[in-house]
């Protein structure tokens, strides 16, 4: 499968996630600028791939730095840029945070030393993410039986991360063990992450799915045609809220009324520990054109006022458990995450 992000030759290449399904086309970033628009234009998105992106794009920007300028505070501007540019995605931060480190701790070396330095760290973050999402398929798919149909909201593949996925890693684990699965994909009104990334991702990876409109994932939980729902996540805090994709709370709450295990995905670099609970995770407001347009046309009348939060929280209370590259844990989350990070 072709890769979601790559560093090629001093440059960053990225598949732009816009034009999927339709076109397969490569966006190539000179410097952290192009990374930091790649980012908040959905070029690149998914949490975890956002912070490689990141990763990439502090260390393409430390790169062009002259020997002649403050390079520390050339460090802070590329930092600052980045920082603006999707504020939910907890691995974004989670990202820079280690690629400042890695500056701190280096800061002896020569300039060239320290910028090799940098993109050793950026290439490590990538390489570790796939890694990590692979043990949480491993873990993951044990929850997933023989026969099941498996609802999943939003794009938590390999698009999203730098390989193989998150929920989507999960499904495709069971997959690869043989069991006889299939796969709903919730098509995820306004940006069709859904309809147009994980359908797409599927499709490549040869597992049987639908898509359906969001509406109707309700409807099919009470005939009994959804065995289990499984999410990404953007940030989760301690107390186990998550905040995801929008839609995802309702697929909780529905799961919840039909007796449906519901179970969020995530690496360990998406909690947020300097939070207690969901209510303090910041909610990006995205332009009011993804809910007014499809495709560039209008879909609304022109002056219609919309809104557009991009993510929900889902309380604590209605995930069965999160799984992660370290294990499964279940409620009280702010003990078994403890536990699970002794
Ligand atoms: O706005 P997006 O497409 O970046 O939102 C993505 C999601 O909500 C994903 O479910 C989440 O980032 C987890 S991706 C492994």
């Amino acid at each position: 499968m072709l890769p979601t992000i790559e560093w090629r030759d001093d440059r960053v290449i990225m598949i732009d996630q816009r034009k999927l399904p339709g076109e397969e086309v490569y966006v190539e970033c000179r410097d952290f600028e192009d990374v930091a628009e790649a980012i908040e234009k959905m070029v690149i998105r998914g949490a975890p791939a956002i912070g490689v992106a990141a990763a990439f794009g502090v260390a393409l920007g430390f790169l062009r730095v002259e020997r002649s300028k403050d390079s520390r505070a050339e460090f802070s501007r590329i930092l600052t840029r980045l920082r603006r540019t999707r504020p939910t995605a907890r691995n974004l931060f989670w990202a820079l945070e280690r690629m400042t480190a890695a500056h701190q701790e280096n800061q002896g070396l020569p300039l060239d030393e320290l910028k090799k330095r940098l993109i050793a760290e950026a290439l490590d973050i990538e390489q570790e993410d796939v890694e990590i999402n692979r043990q949480i398929g491993q873990f993951g798919a044990e929850l997933i039986k023989d026969g099941d149909s498996i609802l999943t909201h939003c794009n938590a593949g390999g698009l999203a991360t730098a390989a193989y996925g998150t929920a989507l890693g999960v499904i495709r684990a069971a997959f690869e063990q043989g069991k006889k699965i299939r796969v709903f994909a919730d098509e995820t009104r306004p940006f069709l992450q859904g309809a147009r990334l994980t359908a797409w991702e599927l499709e490549k990876l040869g597992i049987p799915y639908f898509v359906i409109s969001d509406s109707m994932a309700g409807w099919l939980m009470r005939k009994a045609e959804i065995d289990l729902a499984i999410v990404g996540a953007d940030r989760i805090t301690p107390n186990g809220d998550t905040a995801n994709k929008i839609g995802t709370y309702s697929v909780a709450v529905l799961a919840k009324e039909n007796h449906i295990s519901f179970y969020v995905a995530a690496p360990l670099s998406t909690f947020d520990f300097s939070l207690e609970t969901g209510d303090q995770i910041p909610i990006e407001e995205r332009p009011p054109e993804e809910v007014k347009e499809i495709n560039g046309k209008l879909i609304t009348p022109a002056g219609a006022r919309v809104r557009n939060p991009a993510f929900d929280v889902t309380p604590a209370g209605y995930i069965t458990a999160i799984i992660t590259e370290k294990g499964v844990i279940r409620p009280p989350y702010e003990k078994t995450l403890a536990d699970l990070r002794k």
